[in-house]
């Protein structure tokens, strides 16, 4: 029988390890998970409202489905930048942003979320979506103070996450059980995402809650707390 805590399951797989699994998953991601998570994501960019001439960071752009929205959004005055650990996703978003001929205001990069090579206050609005929930209990603070170095002091964080809640429901448990024994085929799991949030010094405006599979998914805005 899964067990509950109140705590956050632990991630236990190294970084290199994701990377190569989502090489390997990048050409099938949209058909394998893209299609179920994307009206989640959307809820999130509807949250975020992207506007003329801003500029923006994706981190975890995946395929870059939410990347094409954003530059869209942003137009031809605004810029958009995304990074991303898998250099296979990298690939299949670069050809994703050309395709769409927006390849002028898009900077797509392989990297770590948790080291952003940008300077600091540079982006009106930072976005992530089931993203947040892959880094490790320890690493998720470091990751938001990142996205709070990164952004105008004006500036805002949507996050789109897999959520735990004080009470734990049996969806959860068996999913935390599942991450716990085969973390790379489930490798999200449910994590405190406003309370991650607002510990890391963001004041939430709106959290979104929301069902997939009988799992908690939430899509939070934020500003930096003044
Ligand atoms: C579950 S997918 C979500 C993709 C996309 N945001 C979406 O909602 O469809 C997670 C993405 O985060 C990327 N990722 C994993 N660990 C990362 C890290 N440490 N830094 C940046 N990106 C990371 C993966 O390569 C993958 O593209």
């Amino acid at each position: 029988m899964p067990h509950s805590s109140g705590q956050m399951s632990r991630v236990t797989r190294t970084k290199e390890t994701a990377k190569v699994s989502y090489d390997r998953m990048s050409r099938w991601y949209d058909l394998l998970a893209g299609t179920s998570e994307w009206k989640f994501v959307k809820v999130g960019l509807d949250l975020l409202r992207a506007d003329e001439g801003e500029s923006i960071l994706e981190i975890g752009y995946g395929t870059g489905k939410a990347i094409l929205a954003l530059a869209n959004a942003v137009g031809d005055g605004g810029r958009v930048y995304g990074i991303d650990l898998s250099e296979g996703m990298h690939q299949i978003a670069s050809e994703r942003v050309k395709a769409a001929g927006l390849s002028d205001r898009v900077e797509l990069r392989c990297g770590d979320g948790a080291k952003l090579p940008y300077e600091d206050h540079r982006f009106n609005a930072v976005f992530t979506s089931f993203t947040l929930e892959l880094f490790d209990t320890l690493e998720i603070p470091i990751v938001l103070l990142e996205c709070m170095r990164v952004l105008r002091h004006d500036g805002r964080l949507v996050v789109v996450s897999m959520a735990k809640k004080d009470v734990t429901g049996f969806a959860v448990r068996l999913y935390e059980w599942a991450h716990e024994r085969i973390p790379n085929y489930v490798d999200c799991r449910p994590i405190f995402v406003s309370q991650s949030m607002s510990d890391a010094g963001f004041d939430i405006v709106e959290c979104i809650e929301m069902k997939m599979w009988g799992l908690p998914v939430d899509a939070v805005r934020s500003r930096i707390r003044p």
